[in-house]
């Protein structure tokens, strides 16, 4: 009997000019963040955004460092973060010596609940000196820290009218969100500071890698500078102050390039996907796909549905485990930052909502190159896993 292959949750395409590009960077010798590159991948991937500048990182994670810094955070400071998400921009936070208070997600489409996080900063916060403190912890808020996630987007308007009325920086964590689209502007225009990732589940890769755009020529500027270790003069070595070695290299920033001009097939065959999956799924009792929130066009980076088990006849970990079992990778969303032992301690504003989600959600294969055949495997798995739990109870 042949063995059915594993289908697994995200896996990249790179069926285009991956190859060339990299054969182009090793014949002629330029593999470092100096080569051309880099700076076409931050050109390309800012007009793709409509973002005036772009600094290309490491990956994700260091753009979300350098931004926290870029917006003013200092050392024992706190910073509003989603706290349905991957665990990447709490940490950030922390690497600048500031502390995350997370706050919910709203319970139809998991993206943070703005109008929750608006009554928190009136009733939760106070100004002293012109700094906005936290009631609970006595800390200056220094900046807030948003997560598009699942390929979704934040409320944005709202949020930046809040972040405005409270003089908080605004930073937007769209790792997950390239070719997202808010109120239909890209995610990433008119954004101060957001962060992109490129790690391999994303709908663009380069292997790892991240890039933080900003509308402001200064920030750009400083986010080059501290990404390159603060180098104040190439040639005696002089630093001013601590920077970082956060530079993609040339070979990362070619995968890019190509990767990105696949982008609006990604997008197409994500998007042809979903409405495969909500159509399946319309007919199945007890599983639902998560809302797309009314003001973002998702680009389907991961397609999640949430479970009700009275309905469906099985929790979500029990479906995880029948498609695990029919060779089907699936995943749950984060554990909520606020529950993290690694951020134990941390002051939530709610929580459980993001909670519920954590409990009721399961995210399923999605890459942008998943067969037909194989995502009808998955539907069938989730069908027959209600027919059996269903028949269970009978
Ligand atoms: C929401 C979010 N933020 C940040 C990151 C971190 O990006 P990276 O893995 O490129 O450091 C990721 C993905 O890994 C993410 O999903």
């Amino acid at each position: 009997m042949t063995e059915r292959r594993r289908i697994p949750l995200l896996e990249p395409s790179l069926t285009g000019g991956e190859k060339a590009y990299l054969e182009e960077c090793l014949a002629t010798s330029m593999v470092s963040s100096v080569g051309p590159f880099v700076g076409r991948f931050e050109r390309d991937l800012a007009a793709r955004v409509g973002a005036p500048h772009a600094v290309a990182t490491i990956n994700g994670t260091a753009a979300l460092h350098v931004a926290v810094r870029l917006a003013g955070v200092e050392p024992g400071d706190e910073v509003l973060v989603s706290t349905l998400t991957f665990i990447a921009p709490a940490n950030a936070v922390r690497y600048a010596g500031a502390r995350p208070v997370f706050a919910d997600a709203e319970p139809s489409s998991g993206q943070l609940d703005v109008e929750r996080l608006g009554r928190f900063l009136a009733a939760g916060t106070r100004r002293r000196d012109g700094r906005l403190i936290n009631r609970t912890s006595g800390r200056r808020i220094a900046a807030l820290l948003a997560v598009h996630v699942l390929g979704q987007a934040v409320d944005l308007d709202p949020l930046r009218r809040l972040a405005e009325r409270y003089d908080l920086p605004l930073i937007e964590d769209a790792s997950q969100a390239l070719g997202t689209r808010y109120r239909g502007r890209p995610v990433g225009s008119g954004s101060r500071l957001a962060c992109f990732s490129f790690n391999g589940n994303k709908i663009v890769t380069t292997g790892g890698g991240g890039m933080l755009v900003t509308d402001d020529p200064q920030l750009a500027r400083r986010a080059r500078y501290l990404t390159t270790q603060a180098r104040d003069d190439a040639v005696e070595y002089v630093h001013r102050e601590i920077g970082h070695n956060y530079r993609l290299s040339n070979l990362h920033a070619a995968v890019g390039c190509a990767q990105l001009e696949a982008l609006d097939d990604f997008l197409a065959a994500k998007r042809r996907i979903a409405a495969r999956y909500d159509r399946a799924f319309a007919e199945l009792p007890g599983l639902t796909p998560l809302a797309v929130a009314p003001w973002a066009e998702s680009n389907h980076w991961l397609y999640a549905v949430r479970l009700d088990e009275s309905a469906f006849g099985l929790p979500s970990r029990r479906l995880l485990a029948a498609l695990d079992a029919a060779g089907i990778e699936s995943r749950p969303l984060w554990q909520p930052l606020h529950l993290s032992p690694a951020h134990r301690g941390a002051q939530a504003v709610g929580g459980e909502v993001a909670e519920a989600l954590y409990r009721q959600c399961l995210c399923l294969p999605s890459s942008a190159g998943l067969a037909p055949a194989d995502q009808q495997r998955v539907i069938d798995a989730c069908r027959d896993a209600h027919r059996r739990a269903a028949g269970g109870r009978r």
